[in-house]
Formats: C-alpha cells, sequence, structure tokens
C-alpha cells in the first residue's frame, strides 16, 4: 500500500468525477480520505459507495464551498482535530465554461476565476499552513490540456487552467523549504459530469473524440495512475510539474 496511514482531502469528490476516482484510488493504497464539496447528501452517499466498494476504508465528508475562505478554514481545523495532520490535498473542484471569447460575460468570467483558480488558492494556503509544520505534505492541483494548448470557444477556462499551472511552478518554489511538492495533472477531455452535456451531441462528440491520437475519452480511472503517484514517496524528487494525460493529443 502506497499511501498507508496518510491523510488526503480531496475537492470536488461528490459527483461521479476524476475527485471520486481519486479518492477511490487513495481509500485502496491505504490513505484516510476526506471527500469534500458543497453538497452534503451527495457527499455522504459517495461515502456509502466507497466504504461498500472497499470494505474498512476510511471515508469522512467535508462539507464546503472552496469559494468561502472561511469554510476552508473551518474544514481545515475539522480535519485536523479528527485525523491530527493533513499529507496529501488534491484540488480537484472546478467548473466549466464554454463559450465564445467575444461574448463572455463578466459574472461567469468572475464566477469560473473564483472557483478555479481562488478556491484552489484558498485550499492550498489553509492546507499547507497544517503541512509546513512538520515539513511535509503533497499538493496535487487539476490542471487541463487546455493549459497548453489552444483549442475554440473554452478560452476563459483554459486561462483559469493556465493559472493553476503557474501557481503550481510557483508555489514548488516557495514552498520547497518546506519538503511540500506541488504538481499539477493536466487531463484531456475526460467522460464525466462536466463533459457529458457537451459530449451528448453526436457529431461535436466524434469531433472532439478525433482529436486524441489513441482514438477515445478518457475515464476517471484514467487519471487516479498519476494521483497516486503525485502523492506518494516515488514523487518526492519532482516538484513544479504538470503531468499531461490527454490521449496523445498535445503530442501532435
Ligand atoms: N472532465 C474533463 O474533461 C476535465 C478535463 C481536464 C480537467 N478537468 C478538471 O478536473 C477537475 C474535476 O472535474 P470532473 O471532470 O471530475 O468534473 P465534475 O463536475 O464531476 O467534478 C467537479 C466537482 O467540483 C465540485 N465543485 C464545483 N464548485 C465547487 C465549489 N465552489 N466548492 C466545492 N466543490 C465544488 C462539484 O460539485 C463537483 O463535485 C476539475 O478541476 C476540472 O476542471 C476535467
Amino acid at each position: 500500500m502506497r499511501l498507508k496511514n496518510k491523510i488526503a482531502v480531496v475537492t470536488g469528490a461528490s459527483s461521479q468525477g476524476i475527485g471520486r476516482a481519486i479518492a477511490i484510488s487513495y481509500a485502496k493504497e491505504g490513505a484516510e480520505v476526506f471527500i469534500c464539496s458543497r453538497n452534503l447528501t451527495k457527499l455522504k452517499s459517495a461515502a456509502e459507495e466507497i466504504r461498500k466498494q472497499i470494505p474498512g476504508a476510511k471515508i469522512h465528508v467535508g462539507h464546503v464551498d472552496i469559494t468561502s475562505f472561511e469554510q476552508v478554514n473551518a474544514l481545515a481545523e475539522r480535519v485536523v482535530e479528527q485525523c491530527g495532520t493533513i499529507d496529501i490535498l488534491v484540488n480537484n473542484a472546478g467548473i466549466l465554461l464554454r463559450g465564445p471569447f467575444l461574448e463572455v460575460k463578466e459574472s461567469d468570467i468572475d464566477r469560473v476565476f473564483e472557483v478555479n483558480v481562488k478556491g484552489q488558492i484558498f485550499c492550498t494556503q489553509v492546507f499547507v499552513k497544517k503541512m509546513i509544520p512538520k515539513k511535509r505534505g503533497k499538493v496535487i492541483m487539476l490542471s487541463s490540456e487546455v493549459a497548453i494548448a489552444g483549442l475554440d470557444g473554452i478560452s476563459i477556462y483554459g486561462a483559469t487552467k493556465g493559472a493553476v499551472s503557474a501557481l503550481t511552478r510557483h508555489l514548488a518554489i516557495e514552498l520547497a523549504p518546506f519538503r511540500i511538492n506541488v504538481n499539477a495533472i493536466a487531463p484531456g477531455t475526460v467522460e464525466t459530469d462536466m463533459s457529458r452535456k457537451n459530449l451528448s451531441n453526436p457529431q461535436w462528440r466524434e469531433k472532439v473524440k478525433s482529436r486524441f491520437p489513441l482514438g477515445r475519452f478518457a475515464q476517471p480511472e484514467d487519471i487516479v495512475g498519476a494521483a497516486v503517484f503525485l502523492a506518494s514517496t516515488e514523487s518526492d524528487w519532482m516538484t513544479g510539474q504538470t503531468i499531461v494525460i490527454d490521449g496523445g493529443f498535445t503530442a501532435g
């Protein structure tokens, strides 16, 4: 077990998406996991499902809106009170914004930056303060292929993910003296609640799929190997990097 006795916090883990898959993989590797999101009912049923899937798994729920510094702070206090420490933070919660650049509304720009950038900053500030005294910790950000490659109709979301990858590099330097590793994962299109609505249009689905040389979309499980690696001691000499998992899209 690669994460035995580690305490992990995964944000945005109530849906059937990447966060949930990462939480499951961490529990399988022996970690005690806080799955966190805004919807308490969904969180509780997600926790139940994970416990059924992995008998003996230690799963806690953390009710939090990551755009509220107070709520994030209260969650961190609860994690430390309940588990004594925090070893791994996965900044997975995020929202999508699609649409032509020239038509994007200010309120939508504010919201996507608030969740995808400010929310990740709040969580990192608060949880890293708990890691600093023990001089050890792993922070994993969710970036995206669109932080690296340009695409039609996704510029503002892409800008938030570019900010996440930049933040990853800066924090890697600033937190290195505390032996806190900060890395990111940049997936291509993963079939989750986030992408499903757009992919339900058969023509659009085929068009998007054709971008991936490996000939399919990712499933959340395609992302978990990197997330386990970045949380484990195997990545102890790696920081400030973004691992791209995109079916070969950015290789072209
Ligand atoms: N699905 C993809 O194709 C894809 C590709 C690249 C990157 N990503 C990134 O991966 C991450 C996970 O996305 P997903 O595809 O699993 O989507 P998802 O919609 O299943 O998961 C996003 C989660 O974030 C939560 N969330 C949103 N706003 C929140 C807030 N303010 N406070 C707390 N929780 C909040 C949602 O409730 C949800 O559980 C996101 O950061 C996303 O940008 C997704």
